[in-house]
């Protein structure tokens, strides 16, 4: 894609946090921006922000994890913007559960809110992304932590275990896909973030679907610690990855040593193995 001025552009999770950003970012490079969130007040919200900055923008409410729910909103974003040539999927959950300590529950709940939920929306767009082949892009959001494998003692005590496993699926997700539609003129890149001000911790407790327990008292919004990127500067960002049609979008570079460290133990293992080859004891 060499532009994104006059593209259609739907960002799934753009009420709050990195898909505001996202939101922003696309309309200030020139898109029509559609966002979209289970919480629809937050998602027009972010749609006046877009307009009063001069873009172009709408909003609508979404379930992600409900297939009929995306297909409507697919219906609506083509009839809104004419078009439909981006599509970001920024949907998430949070918690603090050691994998060893984790329920089925659980493990569904944070599956079908990452994985599941960026799987049925890419779906239900894709039949809007194929009218328009060299000229359409997918970005479904990962985090660092779908690269790196940090125990409790690397993110200030929290059990990130089941975050970060999804957020893994979700890199094999965006990559798979990315191969898979290459042929078809639609590109994917996996955003991966470090820490970037939002309010997940919050939204996932209010947005709990009751199949998996429910809503529960979270913190309030704005009680992300601080120190974190400004969401606002994940979108140019985002942009760049999309015109330079990147698999991986990559937001905090700071991070790159703990990424050379795991594929250099990564490394050490073939190393370790291609020494021990020859005769293996008895078989
Ligand atoms: N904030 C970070 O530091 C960070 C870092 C790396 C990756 N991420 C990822 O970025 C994505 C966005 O998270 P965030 O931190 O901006 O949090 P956020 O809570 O600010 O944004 C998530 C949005 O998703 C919406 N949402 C929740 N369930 C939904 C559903 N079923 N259907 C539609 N919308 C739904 C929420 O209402 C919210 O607006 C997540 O995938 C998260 O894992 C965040």
């Amino acid at each position: 894609m060499e532009t994104l001025a006059g593209r259609g552009a739907v960002c799934v999770g753009g009420g709050s946090g990195v898909g505001r950003g996202i939101a922003r970012g696309l309309a200030a490079a020139g898109a029509r921006v559609l966002v979209a969130d289970i919480e629809e007040a937050n998602a027009a919200r972010v749609c006046d922000e877009i307009v009063a900055a001069g873009g172009a923008g709408a909003a609508a409410g979404v379930d992600a994890t409900d297939p009929d729910a995306l297909a409507d909103l697919a219906r609506t974003a083509a009839g809104t913007l004419g078009a439909v040539h981006v599509l970001v999927h920024t949907v998430g959950v949070i918690a603090d559960t050691p994998l060893a300590a984790a329920t089925e529950v659980e493990w569904g709940w944070f599956l079908e809110l990452h994985l599941l939920s960026a799987v049925r929306t890419v779906n239900a767009f894709l039949p809007e992304l194929r009218r328009h082949p060299g000229d359409a892009h997918v970005v479904v959001t990962a985090s660092m932590a779908g690269l790196l494998a940090l125990p409790p003692a690397y993110t200030g005590g929290v059990n990130t275990g089941l975050y970060s496993v999804a957020k893994h699926a979700l890199v094999g997700y965006g990559e798979m896909l990315r191969g898979e539609l290459a042929d078809e003129g639609i590109g994917v890149s996996v955003l991966c973030p470090g820490r970037v001000s939002s309010n997940l911790a919050a939204t996932s407790a209010r947005n709990r679907p009751d199949r998996f327990g429910g809503a529960f008292a979270g913190p309030p919004d704005g009680s992300e610690p601080p120190g974190a990127m400004p969401n606002e500067a994940v979108g140019p960002i985002v942009v760049r990855g999309i015109l330079g049609d990147r698999a991986f979008i990559l937001t905090h570079p700071e991070a790159r040593p703990m990424v050379e460290r795991r594929q250099q133990a990564l490394l050490a293992d073939f190393a370790y193995f291609a020494e021990a080859s020859g005769p293996s004891g008895p078989t």
